[in-house]
């Protein structure tokens, strides 16, 4: 399964600058809310957003070692919108253990999410200690500000299209883009500031992440269909039981004929419905050629964002590499 030694490489290296940084900041007590806080950092993750907040450093030419506070802040706030998404999605294990709301309680999880919200700005503030300009400071915190609140819309959107049965391919995207794509917004944005980058140039990373991350979560979606559960570290066909309204739902409702539509909305948000039930809805969807819509779909979406990134002034061509690899892996990875 297919990403170069030189990306594994450049990611092990971000994770060992950014993650003893997070678990500097996240320590404290009372013991049991920093564990909990913890915990979910410690499970793993693919690490992508501080991935994302490096390279983009270093494209135009700036200091990893400056962005880390930053890949830090941003890893930080996207544990705490899982944390409170698996409550919201009663979703009982992510990264191959438990959820928090699961070992702790629900209380818990909120508060555990809470801190690490707050958490991700003291973290975003140190950018200071590492000789990062003040005004620059403040246009990182004032991205991760609108990162946080655009998160928050995408999420409440993603809540209502569970009850509603006429959601667009339009509105699936819009909520895609706020509930994921604004992180890897956030990510680029932010390394591109700490290197200085143009005004110019910071809007065309953003350009490039905001497709990249839609391309990402419609992967995420066709993995929440036909993915691997012990591959993925998260539950298969929850979706489907919570009335998700993914591109691929949205697809076979519009392909389907009057006795699968029925079928269909008879077991979506059916939160006691059987295992044997969701994988035939599951596979009434994919029998209507959804994932291949889909994947198609995704493409679309990464070539835009490459088209955004090959505009950029840049300054170093392995970052550039390596950014386009990262962009095509993540439309085929399977976790
Ligand atoms: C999961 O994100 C949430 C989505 C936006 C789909 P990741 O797939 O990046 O999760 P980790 O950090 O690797 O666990
Ligand atoms: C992804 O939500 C976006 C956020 C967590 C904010 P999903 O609910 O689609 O992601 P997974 O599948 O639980 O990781
Ligand atoms: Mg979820
Ligand atoms: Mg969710």
């Amino acid at each position: 399964m297919g990403i170069s030694e030189a990306l594994r490489n450049y990611v092990n290296r971000v994770v060992s600058l950014v993650d003893p940084f997070i678990n500097e900041v996240v320590q404290g007590e009372p013991k049991g809310l920093y564990d909990a806080s913890i915990y979910l950092i410690k499970a793993g993750g693919k690490r992508l957003r501080p991935t994302f907040v490096c390279l983009a450093t270093e494209l135009f030419g700036g200091d990893i070692g400056r962005a880390i506070p930053a890949a830090a802040a941003i890893e930080i706030l996207h544990n705490f919108t899982l944390i409170h998404d698996d409550v919201m999605d009663r979703d009982e294990f992510r990264r191959g253990v438990p959820t928090v709301h699961k070992v702790w309680g629900e209380p818990m999880a909120i508060l555990a999410g809470d801190l690490l919200f707050a958490k991700s700005y003291e973290a975003l503030l140190k950018l200071k200690d590492r000789g990062v300009p003040p005004n620059i400071v403040t246009k990182c915190v004032n991205e991760l500000t609108w990162g946080a609140i655009t998160v928050a819309e995408g999420q409440a959107l993603d809540m209502s299209f569970e009850s509603k049965w006429d959601v667009t391919l339009d509105e699936y995207l819009t909520m895609i883009y706020k509930k994921t794509a604004a992180l890897f917004m956030v990510s680029v944005s932010l390394g591109s500031l700490v290197a200085g980058a143009s005004e110019r140039d910071v809007a065309l990373m953003k350009e490039y992440a905001k497709n990249v991350g839609i391309a990402f979560q419609i992967r995420d979606d066709i993995l929440g269909l036909i993915g691997d559960e012990e591959t993925l570290g998260k539950p298969v066909l929850s979706d489907l039981r919570e009335g998700k309204k993914t591109v691929l739902v949205i697809y076979a409702l519009s392909k389907l004929g009057d006795d699968g539509v029925k079928f269909l909305k008879s077991i979506l948000g059916r939160r006691d419905a059987s295992l044997s039930e969701l994988r035939r809805a599951a596979d009434l969807i994919t029998g209507t050629g959804a994932i291949e819509y889909s994947e198609r779909l995704a493409d679309e979406y990464r070539r835009r964002g490459l088209e955004a990134l090959s505009k950029v002034d840049m300054k170093n061509k392995d970052a550039y590499k390596l950014l386009t690899e990262l962009t095509n892996y993540l439309i085929t990875r399977v976790k």
